[in-house]
Order: C-alpha cells, then structure tokens, then sequence
C-alpha cells in the first residue's frame, strides 16, 4: 500500500492557495485541566500512553503496573513530533481514511511510570523506562466517520532505547563508534552477541521533533540523550583530554537527569561505555510502511541535540534539511544532499542522506547571513582549518569529516556560528498561491543566558561552561536579554536554490504579553510585537513546535509553565496558535490541560483531520499522588482511551488528540 511519492507533508497536496484563518472563535486561553479547541471543532482522544498498539499488546494499567515487556506493545510516553503517512486510496489517490502515524515519545515521566515510582529502583523499571522511550507506529483508520488505532495492525510497530539500529554516512566505524561489548539480559547476566563495530547502535532516545522526507519515510531527532547516560564513579573533566571535552559539550554527567538507567545497565554507564553516548544525538530515518525495516541513523546530519528536521526539494532536485540544537546558545544547521531528489523512484532516494555537505548558520546584523561549510577545509575563526584542529584531526580528510560529525557543536563552535536563543523546530513555507520562495522558519523558544542580567554565566544545562563559549551578548538576531518569551526567525534562501551558501533573515514575531501592565524592564522582553486577531486571543510565550500545513498556515505550540504564574499571569495555559506567514496575525486555536505542553502535529492530506499531542499534563506529578496536578486525559472524556471507564482515573497520561470540523472542513478555513 506505499503511495511512492505522494501524500507526505508538503508533497503531493492539493495546491489549495493560502487562505489563512481560523475563521471560528478562538480557544479561550484559561487555565483548565481539560483541551479547547473553537467552537465548530470536536477534539476527541486518540491515543495514550500505554494503549495497545500492536500485535499481542494488553490494556493500558491505570496503576501503571505495566511490564517493561507490555510497555514494549504499548504507545510510548511522552509523545512530541510526529507525521501522518496515507495509504493508497481505491482512487489511486493518498487515502483520508487509513494510514500510519509515526509519533515520537521523547522521554518518561519516572515519578509515575510504574506503581512506586522510583526512577532505576530496578533493572525491571530501567526497562519499562527504556521501552517508553523511542517511537510509536501505529495504524489508524477511520470507521463509520470515527478514528481509531487499528490494535492488531501488522504496521503496528515500538522503536525503544533496545531496538537494534544501523548507523550510516561519514562516520559510520570511527573508532569514536565503537563501544565496549557490554550488554545485559533482561534478567541482568551479561549478554552476548552485540555488535561493537561502529555501524550498530541499540535503540533511539529522546526522540523530540521530527521530520518527514519526500520519499515517504520518518525522521525522528535524538535531543536530550545526555540526560539518560551516567555514572556510578566520577566522569573525565572537561580538560581530561577527548571524552571528557566531548562530556562537557554535550553535557554528559555523573547524575545525567536522574533517570539511573546507568546504576542498571552498564551500557549508560559513561566510564564504563564512554562511546556509548557517542550513538545517540543523531537524526534516525524509519520507513513506516515496512515494519521490518532497520531504522538508519543518519551521521552526515550532525550530531547535537537534535529538535527536528524539515526538509525542502528546490527546483533543480536538491534537498536539504534543516535542523536547530535545542539547548540554550547553539545553532542552526543545515545539511545538502549530494545528489538529487528523484520523485519516480523511492528506492533511489534510500541513501540520499547519506553524503553531502552539513552548514550551520552565522547571522549578520544587517539581515543576511552565511552558511558556514563544517568541512576539514574550512578555517575557523582562530584562522586554523578544521583538519589542523585538535578536536578534528586525522590520518585523512573522511577521519576528519567523521569527528567534525560526531563533535559537530565543537565544529561550529570553531568556524564561529551564531548562538541561537534555543532553536526548536523548523518549518518551511509551501511555495503555493503564487509564494516561490525557499523560506524557512525556526522558533527560538526562550534563553536565559545571554546578556547582562544576573543569571549564572554559563552555557550549559548543567550549569557548567562550555570550552569557547562564553555567555554572548544579544545580537541583532537574538535581540532579548532574558529572553522570557521566544521569538521566530526566517530566512529565505539566496536564488532559491537549497544550495546556498547566503540567505537574508528577518524576526517573523517576538513573542510576548501585549497586555503587560509590569514596569519595562525591557520592553519588549515582555510585550512583544504579536499581530492580535480581532478576539485578542494571541498571546503566547515560548514558541517550540511549528509547522506549515500545505495550505499556508503555520502553526505554533508553546511549552511554558502553563499556569498562568508569574510572567504568564495573562497567557495562561500552554496553546497552540495559528499564525499569518505574510501578515504575523495570531489567533488561539487550541488550549492544552493542566502542566502539559503542545506538541506534535500531523493532518490528513486533505487537510479535514488533524492530530496534536500533549505532553506531560500534570508534569511532576507525586508517585503518592499521581492526579494531583492533572486527571487529564481520563477526566475529559471520562473514561480511558481504550474505552475503559476508569474511576478513579488514573495517573495524568500524555496523549494524543485528534481534531476535525464540524461542517467537515479543511482544518482552520
Ligand atoms: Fe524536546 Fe526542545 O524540545
Ligand atoms: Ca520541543
Ligand atoms: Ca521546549
Ligand atoms: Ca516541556
């Protein structure tokens, strides 16, 4: 049933031309433990954490006493970014009704993934944490004008921290991807037969956005992997030679985020597998339509924490992909294939992501910029060539492009990028209604570490500062001290062709509370430049998921504290917003429940059905008290996803929900 080249996001669409609104009252922007959305729309629940998605899977247990190995069966937690693949219709057009979605599950939520809710309390519940991690596939279809997952669906298919991956391009075998032959079984003696080779990694984590290619396979982007390794004894210092310079980089720590998996499986023990983390960080390419399919992990796209990948086609075939590092002061990237896009043949594009050529982004104060080349050619700013760079250097120029891969922040650290106030997802502009441009968007969700204001000078998560980087100024792309609410930046690509090495960027919006009544500490720090919709629903903060859908419309979703504290007194609740690409008007679609954050959006190709994800509700719940913070979504619907009524109802459960229009319309028109 593959529709080879039709019927992906942004290929194969209708060319409806872009008319963009939300013509129905907004969603309101209270705080509620419940999903809004206008009137004239109906949001129903579709999938949650630990519903039954495949072959053999049992129901989700409300007292989450799910074994790891059910997990496995079950949709993942946390779910972020995902992408709608159609089957073939009986008119040889992208179905409507039937088709797989491929969503993310970031991480998990240990205080209540399992009944006592103690992170690494046990190699059973570093696995149940494990197989909660990863991706989710799963059939959906419509029946009787209702969607549904398809429970026994042959497409049905988990992707976890376990699942067996192949690495390819430039530094695919380095020696820095080769790791130690460690492996436990799942009752903890030591295994064998774990490829060590440097081709093999086992599993994906912290998949946070995603991407989609024109060929119609999934991308799924590694972000905070950091956070999942540790260490039961001290780690390299930052100055302790390669490791403990690459640790510092990316973050890597004794503690990571406190998940423990390392306390159980020695393989996230960072002294024990130091290269272990070196398999994670990468953009991971699935093909949903054959589930036996070894997921790629992609090196030639970088490595860094990566949020999501969109991808563009220019007229002359080329494709790109462009990708933002998640973390605060990092960078833009863009990677160019070598070859070109062929829309006749799928086969021919399996391995276009393989070879070209990886840029990171320089923003210039008078509006244009530089796609700086990570090549071992390119001088850094210290005038030395990457190849005679420490970090980089090699017995030939593909040793060195390897190490430029797998150290690809030190890479742009080196040639002098632009720190970026947290670069979140990117999105590109259908070029449809008579819009031809190659332009590109990118949230910057928010930055407290730049500038002056007495924040710790520091570059880094963890607190700890990075080799060359100190804490930066604000600059003309960047303009915020203190960055409270975000902004969006664009750029259109010199003559349009993906292969260019300039582009001119402009601020699309800063994000903000038009209706601040605080003294201005700076200005616009807090209110912002919003176009409000007539209903003055707009305002928003902390712009992190966002998409184009192929009518025009671009979509926003927020991930802030969501309680309406503080500087949020006057947004309120985390929300989805849809935006005018030509005017930046703003209008309130959508508002999330108690402690979640929007994320994830997919549509049918006929625009009329759309999925957005919640992640989180009740966010740092209490394992003695689960629903303190959230019921969601069990309280909405009241009963389970699955049917089940649940009372009482169970732990909050990041979920999926799925939107249509009452008059059976496209999605915001
Ligand atoms: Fe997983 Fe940057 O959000
Ligand atoms: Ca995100
Ligand atoms: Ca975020
Ligand atoms: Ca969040």
């Amino acid at each position: 049933p593959v529709p080879a080249g039709l019927g992906f996001p942004g290929i194969g669409f209708e060319s409806v031309p872009a008319s963009v609104s939300v013509t129905s009252a907004p969603a309101a922007p209270a705080v509620a433990d419940r999903i809004t959305v206008p009137a004239g729309y109906t949001a129903e629940l579709f999938v949650a954490w630990g519903d039954p998605i495949m072959p053999g899977a049992v129901p989700f247990a409300s007292d989450a006493s799910n074994t790891a190995a059910e997990q496995a069966k079950q949709f993942g937690a946390h779910n972020d970014g995902m992408a709608f693949f159609p089957f073939l219709g009986t008119d040889g057009r992208p179905s409507v009704d039937r088709g797989i979605l491929a969503i993310n599950n970031e991480y998990t939520p240990e205080e209540i993934l399992t009944p006592a809710g103690i992170a690494g309390a046990n190699l059973a519940a570093v696995r149940k944490s494990q197989a909660a991690h990863g991706v989710s596939i799963l059939e959906a279809r419509r029946r009787n004008g209702k969607w549904m997952v398809v429970k026994n669906s042959v497409y049905g298919r988990r992707l976890t921290a376990n699942t067996k991956t192949r690495i390819s391009g430039p530094a695919a075998g380095h020696a820095l991807m080769k790791v130690n032959e460690y492996l436990i079984s799942d009752t903890g003696s030591h295994a064998t037969g774990r490829l060590t080779d440097g081709y093999t990694a086992y599993g994906t984590i912290n998949n946070c956005a995603n991407g989609v290619t024109p060929w119609g396979t999934y991308l799924t982007c590694e972000e905070n992997f950091n956070g999942n390794f540790g260490s039961n004894t001290a780690v390299p210092a930052p100055t302790a030679g390669e490791v403990g310079k690459m640790f510092n980089r990316y973050g890597l720590t004794k503690d990571g985020f406190n998940y423990k998996w390392h306390t159980q499986d020695p393989r996230f023990d960072l002294n024990v597998n130091p290269n272990e983390a070196n398999l994670f960080g990468w953009v991971v390419e699935v093909d949903p339509y054959d589930p036996k399919s070894v997921p790629v992990k992609r090196t030639a796209l970088g490595r860094f924490k990566h949020e999501s990948a969109q991808y563009v086609v220019d007229a002359q075939g080329h494709l790109a992909v462009y990708m933002g590092d998640d973390e605060r002061n990092e960078y833009i990237y863009k990677f160019v294939s070598a070859g070109k896009f062929n829309p006749a043949d799928r086969v021919a594009n399996r391995n276009l992501l393989d070879d070209g050529v990886l840029y990171v982004a320089k923003f210039d104060a008078d509006l244009s910029g530089q796609w700086l080349p990570l090549l071992p050619g390119t001088v850094g700013v210290d005038g030395v060539a990457l190849r005679d760079n420490p970090n980089f250097a090699g017995a030939n120029d593909a040793e060195v492009l390897a190490k430029i891969l797998i150290k690809t922040r030190m890479a742009a650290d080196a040639v002098g990028a632009t720190m970026m106030d947290r670069p979140e997802w990117t999105g590109a502009r259908p070029r449809i209604g008579g819009f031809n441009k190659i332009e590109i968007y990118c949230t910057l969700t928010n930055n407290n570490r730049r500038g002056s204001s007495a924040t710790p000078s520091s570059n880094k998560a963890d607190g700890t500062t990075a080799a060359g980087s100190a804490r930066p100024a604000v600059d003309a792309a960047n303009p915020r001290e203190d960055n409270i609410y975000g902004h969006i930046i664009r750029w259109q690509e010199t003559g349009d062709t993906v292969k260019a090495t300039t582009f001119a960027w402009s601020l699309f919006l800063q994000a903000g509370d038009t209706k601040t009544t605080k003294p201005a500490k700076a200005t616009n720090n807090y209110k912002g430049n919003i176009v409000a919709d007539p209903y003055g629903s707009a305002d928003f903060g902390a712009p992190d998921g966002l998409w184009f859908d192929p009518f025009g419309r671009l979509w926003v979703q927020t991930d802030q504290i969501g309680d309406a504290s503080g500087d949020w007194k006057n947004i309120g609740a985390n929300c989805m917003v849809c935006a005018d690409p030509n005017t930046g008007m703003a209008r309130r679609f959508l508002t999330g429940p108690n402690g979640c954050e929007v994320t994830g959006i997919a549509m049918c190709p006929d625009g009329k059905t759309m999925w957005v994800g919640v992640q989180h509700p009740g966010e740092d719940a209490t394992p003695s008290n689960p629903e303190l913070k959230s019921r969601w979504p069990a309280n909405q619907w009241g009963v389970e996803s699955d049917g089940v009524t649940s009372l009482p109802f169970g732990r909050p459960r990041s979920a999926v929900v799925v939107i249509t229009k009452d008059d059976g319309g496209v999605i915001g028109s």
